[in-house]
């Protein structure tokens, strides 16, 4: 293809450009003002046509495009800077009496002047600082020790609700250079949805939405940052050009500039009216669709918040109240351990009984072995329970006054305590697992999983049958499941059972076999495969064989699947033990093959041309590999072409290709992209 033309440059420049920002108006509509106005196949429509002339035309491609939210290498360590304005904290009070001190002190230092607050809402997430230059994202950093933070931009790019670009209109042009400050949180339903995927997938789930999100924060690839439901709200602008005037007035510049802003800010006339607030959003929390844990009362004018000043480290014109927290103190009488599908070992704490939030708790999770070591948690003790949201509630702490003379730190045990086996700590791991496979423990819990709604979804094998079967020895491996009709009469005789009850669970687990391939995947309980990437599995090889016979190196193409899932899938396979279930499934007539057609794949957005005679493969098999991997295959060679499959004798397109400084493989390195094996 010949350069383009300057006109012709100028109409795709234009063409970009307004695609961007139709892009950024859907991204507001859907992120902030959470008001969609297309649905999600019609956005990632407009954003794949983006994505499509930015990359023909790379010259035309900016840092604040839609497109760059996800880039860059992954950080070994983040750069340090330093806040030319130091980033405060707030004084807490907790109570109404605290409150009125507080207004009583701004009424003294006001000296009987008028003033008005903003009540807001405390959310509990992560502080965080933005840098806009001239109107674009140049920096967003950590709060650290208030001077000075960690530079985590490459992480914040990512996160949808923060604009790379302000919206700057008549009247805000004079904006272009300002810092936000505000909060970086996880919803409660996003948190939980996190919290899920990583216990599926073996790893350790996150005590509360703010570490989620402030482990989140802290990891050194954007692409992994950029999958995490982390949102933003902002409450503080700073501008050295132009004069605010009041804290109101900075939430609706905010507003205008495209920033998040919280609904629940409210301009009070007077203390009473900043109490009736707080005592509302105190008792209305729960309906907030995220955590806080307080709220915040910030005199409004900005010249009487200077008249205020500020005394070590925190503002005198601002207080957090603190709500009561979800917190409560009791004895930890013992420490038992859970076994659980996978064999995870999770101590957990026996407690004297204590109301918490609504409910009486007994038990609460102390997560493993180093979380006891590095709080010295000890069976005696009077400890801090805390319940974060709707999670389990956990042992955060223990009260030094009240620890028995006697009491020793915690050995962890090396015995299974369900089966007696040894359990063992992989290295890098903080869980113990049961090695035992056939652990009762484990095994009652895989056929749970296996049975559940998002798996096989086998309607009345529920926690207490489960129990039941697999405690009388009827079912010691998920595969047991499609032999219970042989049992049918045995059953019927069962206690709590009738030839009703089991004709049901008979036709359920028979409808279960007609279930998705990737639902079996997943329920089949391989470490580290949740239900996308069950998903993704089936969608790439699109058969229970393939899959068994894909290398780690071939599990390693499919988008999202690093070398730890591929080595537990691999090695999950080469289990003579788990062959044997597989091979029971094929004769229980399951669903073995992919029935999922993709929309997007490893070959998205890539267009192939094929020339030369394949000898490993007929035109039609490329076609669809390439075609079922989300690629598009064209007859000639152009520019945009992204890689030529050469095959035996090549013609032209070859020639043109090498002209074109085309990108070429044969048909071994075709294999190897798509992961199949031939
Ligand atoms: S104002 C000087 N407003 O609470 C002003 N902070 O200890 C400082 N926070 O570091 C912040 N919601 O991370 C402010 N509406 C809000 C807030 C808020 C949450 C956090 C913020 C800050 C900490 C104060």
């Amino acid at each position: 293809m010949s350069k383009a033309s300057p006109t012709a440059l100028r109409d795709i420049r234009s063409e970009i450009e307004k695609l961007r920002n139709t892009v950024r108006n859907h991204d507001y509509r859907y992120y902030v003002l959470a008001d969609p106005a297309i649905s999600d196949f019609e956005y990632d429509k407009l954003m794949q046509t983006l994505v499509e002339l930015e990359s023909s035309h790379p010259e035309l491609i900016t840092p604040d495009s839609p497109t760059q939210r996800v880039g860059g290498q992954p950080t070994k360590e983040f750069r340090q800077v330093r806040h030319p304005v130091p980033m405060l904290s707030l004084s807490n009070t907790y109570s109404e009496e605290e409150l009125r001190d507080f207004d009583k002190r701004v009424k003294t230092l006001l000296d009987g002047e008028k003033y008005e607050y903003v009540s807001e809402l405390k959310f509990d997430g992560v502080a965080l600082r933005l840098v806009y230059e001239n109107g674009l994202l140049a920096l967003a950093a950590t709060r650290g020790d208030g001077e000075t933070g960690d530079d985590i931009t490459a992480n914040v790019k990512t996160i949808r609700m923060i604009p790379l670009h302000l919206t700057l209109n008549g009247d805000t042009s004079e904006y272009s250079n300002v810092e936000v400050r505000g909060e970086v949180y996880m919803n409660r339903d996003g948190f939980q949805k996190l919290n899920q995927e990583r216990e599926e997938s073996g790893e350790k789930p996150f005590a509360n939405a703010r570490n989620a999100t402030a482990g989140t924060l802290k990891l050194q690839d954007p692409k992994e940052v950029a999958k995490r439901p982390l949102r933003f709200v902002s409450y503080y602008l700073l501008s050295n050009e132009v004069r605010l005037n009041s804290q109101w007035e900075n939430l609706g510049v905010l507003k205008k500039l495209g920033l998040p802003v919280s609904q629940q800010v409210r301009l009070c006339r007077n203390i009473d009216e900043v109490i009736e607030n707080t005592q509302r959003w105190e008792s209305e929390r729960d309906s907030l669709p995220y955590e806080i844990d307080g709220s915040v009362v910030k005199v409004n004018s900005v010249r009487q918040q200077d008249a205020l000043g500020t005394v070590a480290r925190s503002p005198r014109w601002a207080i957090a109240y603190k709500f009561t927290a979800r917190q409560s103190t009791t004895i930890l009488k013992g420490i038992t351990l859970q076994v659980g599908r996978i064999g995870t070992v999770t101590p957990v704490a026996e407690l004297e009984p204590v109301f918490l939030a609504g409910s009486t708790i007994s038990r609460a999770t102390l997560h493993n072995e180093d979380y006891i070591r590095e709080r010295d948690i000890r069976i005696g003790d009077t400890v801090i329970v805390e319940k974060s949201g709707d999670v389990i509630p956990a042992v955060v702490a223990f009260v030094p006054d009240g620890r028995p003379a006697a009491a020793k730190p915690f050995k962890f045990p090396h015995k299974c305590p369900v089966c007696g086996g040894p359990i063992y700590r992989l290295e890098g791991e903080s869980a113990y697992y049961c090695e035992n496979y056939e652990c009762s423990a484990q095994v009652r819990g895989r056929i749970e999983h296996f049975a559940s709604r998002r798996a096989m979804d086998i309607e009345g094998m529920g926690e207490s049958v489960v129990d039941q079967l697999v405690g009388i020895g009827l079912m010691k491996s998920i595969a047991d499941i499609y032999e219970l009709h042989k049992h049918e009469h045995e059953l019927e005789d069962l206690e709590r059972w009738g030839k009703k009850s089991v004709g049901n669970l008979l036709n359920a687990i028979e409808r279960s076999k007609s279930r998705p391939f990737s639902k079996l995947l997943f329920g089949m309980g391989i470490r580290h495969v949740g239900e996308r990437t069950a998903q993704l599995l089936a969608e790439h090889f699109q058969s229970m064989d393939n899959l068994m016979g894909a290398s780690e190196e071939n599990l390693q193409f499919v988008s999202d699947i690093g070398p730890t899932i591929a080595q537990s899938i691999h090695r999950f396979f080469s289990d003579k033990k788990n062959r044997e279930l597989v091979e029971r499934f094929r004769s229980a007539g399951l669903r073995f093959e992919g029935d999922l057609k993709r929309k997007e794949g490893k070959l998205s957005g890539q267009t192939f041309v094929l020339t030369g005679s394949l000898s490993k493969m007929t035109r039609d098999e490329a076609k669809e590999m390439i075609v079922s991997l989300g690629g598009k295959v064209t007859e000639s060679v152009s520019k945009k072409t992204s890689c030529v499959i050469v095959g035996e004798n090549p013609g032209s397109k070859y020639e043109r290709a090498l002209a074109l400084k085309v990108n070429t493989m044969n048909e071994d390195e075709f294999f190897k992209l798509v992961g199949r094996n031939r």
